[in-house]
């Protein structure tokens, strides 16, 4: 089954120069990329990327480390990858959320740690199921940053919103 997934190579994993050795180990998943962008990642993102983990001890550090202040590096790479089950073959290529029990061949097993605080940098984001996919991508990107109608979209006028052209 086709699916979408969203993957975010996070400030660490820039930090590390890891971009080309992460999208070359992504590359042998053999799915498509059909979004890709640079995005500097606003509080308000951050927080509601993670919104299911408002309640837990590191909430306050992975917000930091989402928006790049724990690397000095205020930026992530965001992709979103499509095909025959998306969702697992990144999953697997990622290896398990905590670099310390992920096997060494993966991404997070690779190239993952452990801050002496206990929050997981673990290099990359991967959506877990379905429905995170769907409400990640939708967070993350407008429809007209993806090169194929993933999710239902409608056309709207705004008058009063200022945007911004090349000069
Ligand atoms: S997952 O990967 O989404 O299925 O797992 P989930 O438990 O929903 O997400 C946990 C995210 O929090 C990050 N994180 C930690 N989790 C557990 N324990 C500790 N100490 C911890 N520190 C950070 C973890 O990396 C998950 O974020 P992502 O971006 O998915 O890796």
């Amino acid at each position: 089954m086709n699916q979408a997934v969203l993957i975010l190579i996070k400030p660490d994993g820039l930090k590390k120069s890891l971009t080309g050795n992460i999208l070359t180990r992504l590359s042998e998943t053999k799915l498509e990329i059909v979004a890709a962008k640079i995005a500097r990642v606003s509080r308000a993102l951050a927080e509601e990327h993670y919104k299911h983990l408002k309640d837990k001890p590191f909430f306050g550090e992975i917000i930091q480390y989402l928006q790049g202040e724990l690397h000095d590096r205020k930026k992530v790479l965001a992709l979103v990858y499509w095909g025959k089950d998306a969702i697992k073959k990144c999953r697997d290529l990622a290896g398990a959320t905590n670099p310390e029990e992920a096997e060494p061949t993966t991404i997070r097993g690779s190239y993952g740690r452990i801050t002496t605080t206990g929050v997981y940098e673990n290099v990359i984001h991967v959506s877990s199921n379905e429905d995170e996919a769907k409400r990640e991508i939708k967070l993350w990107f407008q429809p007209d940053e993806i090169i194929v109608d993933l999710y239902p979209q409608k056309e709207v006028t705004r008058k009063e919103c200022k945007v911004k052209i090349w000069d």
